[in-house]
């Protein structure tokens, strides 16, 4: 693609950091963390996932937006830009392909998300905890149902990306987000007061390491950090070519790591309490239908509850909407941008391949056995597909950004990206010893063990 001079801007810094936190928040934070948080055993892996964020991923966020910013494009083209002739523009082929697989499960939840505005308004789920437990196994084992609310999120998404109305969507749902960060804090208040709900912060916050027996647990916390903060698959990159030379890309990454991380610890502190609270309640049970199932019995308790829980999914719902934007945004962007492709045949293209993948994981909870319970691995469809996606195919992308700016473009290059300007960044030379040794060595050696304790 030629550099146009027309390329849009981010209106400074707070819109960067505003456009950012819509693509990160979404539902790796309030549906992915606490199911991991419920998977992983708790406060452990929590503070394992404080690690992953900072000490991984910061540094390779600010490699994602350097490159962007040196590039002037989206990912494939980025690194061709930086590195022309070599093959390091692979690296955003695999940002194209996961961005068609994360969302491809993505829409999935979404739709649930959707189908529960309506369930909270009417009270449709019943208000005992059986009753709202044994609603949500119903309604995911209801294909048709399952199969139209993925269609319909997925259509939205493509309809915005397509109908020029992106901008319109991510200001309104940047307006409402602190609406829905008041909602999650007036939620965790009342779930931290309910019966039961000491042991849930005791669960939440009192680290077990004798549970952490199992690499995969590093493993998990670290592709949950990295889908989270939607890093190593060049949603970044894209966004960073955006930014003007004038702000400081440093900053920029703590503000958004920060309000990602506060956003998902925060959902910790709403559904561990509300979950609590409820008998004989398994945090490890209930796998992607955690958060449907404890949310609705919250909302029983609150005066106003109804009204309360449809707002609090709509909210989700958009907050969900702009990241599946940006996650549909990369394979599209790259079709136009390297292949010539109209925005039209790019979008429709990738919204049919996202469908066909979405099916099985729309079916995979309890609509089609073989996809509930995949023979001889013992668990769903959606939650192969979160894991590949997020745990490898996430992470390795990012080694491979730390790798491109540590060795190939070199510190000193990525440096000169930075402290353009005299823009503030803060110990640049330990920032490139982390991500010359530490993102490497550490991204390597999880993935290796995790793959040596899968096989054997
Ligand atoms: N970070 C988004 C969320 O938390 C998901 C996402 C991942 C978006 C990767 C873009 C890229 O919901």
């Amino acid at each position: 693609m030629a550099v146009s001079s027309d390329r849009g801007m981010w209106s400074g810094r707070l819109g960067f950091i505003l456009a950012t936190a819509g693509s990160a928040v979404g539902l790796g934070n309030i549906w992915g963390f606490p199911t991991q948080v419920g998977q992983g055993g708790g406060a452990a892996f929590v503070l394992i996932y404080l690690v992953c964020v900072f000490l991984i991923c910061v540094p390779i966020q600010i490699c994602e937006f350097a490159i962007g910013r040196r590039g002037q494009r989206a990912p494939v083209g980025a690194f061709d830009a930086i590195r022309p002739g070599s093959r390091w523009w692979l690296v955003g082929g695999l940002g194209v392909i996961t961005g068609v697989g994360i969302l491809s499960f993505y829409v999935v939840v979404a739709g649930w998300t959707l189908a529960y505005i309506w369930f909270a308004a009417v009270g449709a789920a019943g208000d005992t905890p059986k009753a709202i437990e044994s609603f949500f196994g119903r309604f995911a084992a209801n294909a048709p149902l399952n199969l139209f609310l993925t269609i319909v999120t997925l259509a939205m998404t493509a309809a915005i990306i397509l109908g020029g109305v992106r901008n319109g969507i991510e200001r309104a749902s940047r307006a409402l987000m602190p609406l829905l960060f008041g909602l999650l804090v007036l939620l965790a208040i009342r779930a931290v007061t309910l019966p039961g709900a000491a042991d849930g912060l005791a669960y939440y916050l009192k680290p077990d390491f004798s549970r952490l027996t199992n690499i995969r647990v590093f493993n998990a916390a670290l592709g949950q950090a990295f889908f989270s903060l939607s890093l190593g698959m060049g949603t970044l990159i894209t966004y960073g070519s955006y930014l003007s030379k004038r702000e400081s890309i440093g900053s920029s990454a703590l503000w958004i790591a920060a309000l990602d991380t506060t956003i998902a610890l925060l959902a910790g502190f709403v559904i561990f309490p509300a979950g609590f609270s409820i008998p004989g309640f398994d945090p490890s049970a209930s796998g992607p239908g955690l958060i449907f199932q404890v949310l609705p019995r919250l909302f029983a308790t609150l005066p106003g509850g109804q009204l309360f829980g449809a707002t609090f999914f709509l909210l989700l719902f958009m907050a969900a909407l702009t990241s599946a934007i940006s996650l549909l945004e990369v394979p599209v962007a790259h079709l136009i941008d390297e292949h010539r492709w109209s925005r039209r045949k790019a979008v429709l293209t990738i919204t049919a391949a996202t469908a066909l993948l979405a099916v099985p994981s729309a079916l995979s909870n309890g609509a089609v056995g073989a996809l509930t319970q995949l023979p001889g691995l013992g668990l769903d469809f959606l939650t192969l597909m979160s894991t590949i996606w997020n745990n490898f195919s996430l992470p390795i992308g990012g080694l491979l950004t730390a790798i491109f700016v540590g060795y190939i473009w070199r510190v000193e290059g990525a440096l000169s990206e930075l402290l353009a300007e005299h823009a503030w960044f803060p110990y640049p030379r330990l920032w490139g010893r982390i991500v010359r040794y530490v993102c490497p060595v550490a991204i390597v050696v999880i993935i290796l063990f995790t793959i040596r304790a899968l096989v054997s």
